[in-house]
């Protein structure tokens, strides 16, 4: 059996422990299945006192996650703290520098420094992994960069962010609105430090962003995506959008178009028979499109302790047994800049409005989507409240650009009583 692996593990809140935990548990499969030992010499975190239900006593201590990073007694630095700048960014770059692998599951420092920290790791020849980045315990990464390396991809999408998909599924079920759903969520810890990262859909577009990058060759690219988050979404929408046959999703897709890489973040409506709809609370499911296999779809836990554990190991094992390769599925030297797309392809659109109650007010909002060349597939006016009428539109397919045309020229019509929601339709 060749020498034991050695990690260094900075961070044990929820994964990390969730690691050490499984290290424990599975030390005779794992030295099975990697041919040596796996074992962890050193620990880092904030607070040496805090109980975190084991003990770490075994495991010698470090306060700095750089110095852990540096110990001649790790081979490998596992970066489980999270932040895209500050120590997780320092000690990443001080182990790679170090010529030790990286295993992270900090999908935000991928994300924003993703394609230096790569050519650091492809220059010094060590490995920089970072399964758990994307969909927790759902192995994407090992898919895209292994299982699909013979494709030429043409589309990934995917409901990314358990904590949207948690908060739309129980305003769905719950009846209840988005500000009762996400003050629960929060109460029930789904939610990040920063909740804004969830619900502003930061966290998800960080997870596309690095799916892109190993799709299309192309070097990360979060600031070219189209972001919206959920905010906006109230239940009267979810109701809404149900009546019509379709639910709403934190939806991301990115694809290769003529018009360059479209990368989008957004609200969207799917039919409520799309695989997509089916989706209920945490779970997450990522949909790859290639020239040779078709359609794949992965769905499974996208957080959570051993889900996100689970995948850390994946890239552990890796590791031990010698595994080689580039961090983005090819040399970080030949990633393209991805030119994003000037439009987005067009697609149906969902409208919510409320409008005055007084003759001639749906003809007005009917005609500025006439006149923007933005035609009507289906319509309901429900009954009038507070004297304010309902109003539900969906669109055949359209360009952005006629649709927001046509909502400034509603806007000018004078009837409408608030400001229209308007959500695109994706179908799988
Ligand atoms: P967490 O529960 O908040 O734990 C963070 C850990 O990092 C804590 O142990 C904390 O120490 C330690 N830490 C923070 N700043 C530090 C510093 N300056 N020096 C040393 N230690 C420091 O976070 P988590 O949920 O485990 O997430 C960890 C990473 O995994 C993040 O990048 C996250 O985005 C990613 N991730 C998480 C999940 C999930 O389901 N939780 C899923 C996928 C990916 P103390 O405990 O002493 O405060
Ligand atoms: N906040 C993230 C989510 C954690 O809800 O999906 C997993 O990355």
């Amino acid at each position: 059996m060749s020498a034991p692996l050695r990690l260094g593990i900075a961070g044990l809140g929820t994964v990390g422990i969730g690691v050490v935990k499984i290290i424990r548990q599975h030390q005779a499969l794992l030295a099975a299945r990697t041919g040596r030992e796996v074992v962890i010499s050193a620990v880092c975190a904030r607070d040496p006192d805090k109980d975190r239900g084991l003990s770490l006593s075994n495991y010698a201590w470090e306060r700095d996650p750089v110095a852990l990073a540096l110990r001649d007694d790790v081979d490998v630095f596992v970066e489980l703290m999270g932040g895209d700048n500050g120590p997780a960014k320092a000690a990443v770059e001080a182990a790679l520098g170090a010529g030790k692998h990286v295993v992270t599951a900090n999908k935000a420092l991928l994300a924003m420094h993703g394609q230096a920290l790569a050519e650091q790791a492809e220059a010094t020849g060590v490995l920089l992994r970072y399964e758990a980045a994307v969909a927790g315990g759902i192995p994407v990464i090992k898919a895209l960069t292994e299982g699909l390396a013979g494709n030429d991809i043409t589309r990934v999408m995917g409901v990314m962010n358990g904590s949207c998909n948690y908060i739309l599924t129980r305003m769905e079920s719950a009846g209840l609105s988005y500000e009762a759903v996400f003050a629960e969520a929060d109460a029930l810890g789904y939610l990040e430090a920063d909740p804004e990262l969830d619900v502003g859909g930061i966290d998800a577009a960080h997870k596309l962003a690095i799916l892109s990058s190993i799709a299309f060759g192309t070097k990360v690219n979060f600031d070219g995506i189209t972001l919206e988050g959920i905010g906006c979404i109230s239940i009267d929408d979810i109701r809404a959008a149900a009546d019509m046959g379709y639910r709403i999703k934190l939806l991301g897709v990115a694809q290769k178009t003529g018009r360059g890489l479209e990368q989008r973040m957004q609200p969207c409506l799917v039919p409520d028979t799309s695989p997509l709809a089916q989706l209920e609370g945490g779970t997450n499911m990522v949909v790859i499109e290639g020239d040779s296999v078709g359609q794949i779809v992965l769905r499974g836990p996208g957080a959570g302790e051993g889900p996100t554990a689970s995948a850390v190991l994946s890239d552990i094992c890796d590791i031990a047994r010698g595994w080689r390769g580039p961090v983005f599925g090819q040399p970080a030297h030949s990633l393209q800049d991805a030119a994003p797309a000037c439009a987005g392809a067009p697609a149906p659109y969902y409208l919510r409005m409320a409008l005055e109650d007084k003759p001639g007010a749906l003809a007005k909002v009917t005609k500025a989507l006439g006149e923007a060349g933005v035609s009507i597939d289906r319509m309901r006016q429900y009954g009038h409240q507070d004297a304010a009428a309902p109003v539900l539109i969906v669109t055949h397919k359209t360009a952005a650009s006629a649709l927001h045309e046509a909502l400034a020229a509603m806007r000018d019509t004078g009837v409408l009583v608030s400001t229209p929601v308007a959500l695109r339709i994706e179908s799988l």
